[in-house]
């Protein structure tokens, strides 16, 4: 192939504008309407390394073109180890604010029994990485909006690279050495998952996971850190784990020189590599006035590896399979 021909093809039109100089960038130039070819997917793929998030404007694109652009990095996942996708696109996970808003309420003796614990699964304002209650968390998630409110419901995300070289040489060695136990179990805390449509298991789901994350790509070490889904540090004792939780998370949630936040348009899509970055929104879902829709989909991921060898496995469920 000539190179006169390699500038005439569409990867030549990516831009990337970093949003901040740790996190993410908008890319425009990309029509995702389209299949894109070789040369602009690897261009996407090495981008999303690089920045960890991607935000494409506007593409107007549907559930099948989101589908299909998603295999860009991979193999697709059903909607959701738990929760089921819709009937049309099994791939595709609809989260709606108003339906989905019962994860904010408190606890309720009208709908809740007095003995439950009073901990709900985890609502979707705090700072997690998706799925990462199984043993294989997804590598890459794909988030689309469809329906935006005026203002509010923005994401913010979190460089788990810059994180844990923010942490002093002492502190690394240590955590290089832990694993954290990550759950979700949603019928323990009265909320027990309607059937799956592909008659697998909804939960519960416990993995072992390395506290520190050799990054499958790039080599790079970040903090594995999913603030919603961490119950403890394993061989602490309870004490010892909760304090390191506490400074941990606290570090994910108050380092805003290492955050990026995204503003949503109908039509846009926001991608973000799982391994690197933990997020947390819709932020402000008490606030917002009217309705906001997103669409998501995820793609395969590995089995994470730490800095010691320690690779992750299952304490309760199975792995979570792809479809596409
Ligand atoms: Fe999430």
């Amino acid at each position: 192939m000539s190179d006169t021909l390699e500038v005439t093809r569409p990867a030549t039109k990516l831009r990337l504008r970093p949003r901040t100089p740790l996190l993410g960038a908008d890319v425009t130039g990309l029509d995702l309407r389209q299949p894109l070819d070789a040369a602009p997917r690897s261009a996407v793929r090495k981008a999303l390394l690089d920045h960890k998030v991607l935000v494409f404007r506007e593409q107007q694109i549907d559930d099948e073109q989101q589908i299909v652009f998603s295999r860009t990095f991979g193999r697709v996942t059903p909607a959701h180890p738990i929760r089921n996708g819709l009937a049309q696109a099994p791939e595709i996970m609809e989260n709606i604010l108003s339906r989905d808003g019962a994860e904010y309420a408190g606890f309720d003796l009208d709908i809740d029994h007095p003995l439950r614990p009073a901990v709900r699964p985890r609502g979707r304002v705090g700072w997690h990485i998706d799925i990462t209650f199984v043993a294989n968390p997804t590598s890459v998630t794909l988030l689309r909006g469809i329906e935006i409110p005026e203002a509010g419901g923005d994401t913010l995300f979190a460089n788990l690279e810059a994180l844990y070289e923010s942490l002093s040489p002492s502190l690394r060695g240590w955590l290089d050495t832990l694993q954290a136990i990550h759950v979700r179990d949603d019928a323990a805390v009265g909320r027990p998952p309607a059937p799956r449509f592909d008659g697998r298991e909804p939960g519960p789901f416990a993995a072992l996971h390395p506290l520190v994350r050799i990054h499958p790509d790039t080599g790079r070490k970040h903090l594995f850190l999913a603030t919603g889904f961490v119950k403890a540090i394993h061989g602490l004792r309870p004490r010892e784990s909760a304090a390191l939780l506490d400074y941990l998370n606290d570090e994910l949630a108050g380092r805003a020189d290492l955050h990026a936040r995204v503003r949503w348009n109908e039509g846009d899509l926001v991608v973000w590599d799982n391994r690197a970055v933990a997020h947390a929104g819709p932020i402000d879902p008490k606030f917002i006035q009217g309705e906001r829709i997103v669409h998501r989909t995820t793609v395969e991921g590995d089995l994470p590896r730490g800095p010691d060898g320690f690779v992750s496995r299952s304490l309760v469920g199975e792995h979570f399979n792809t479809i596409s």
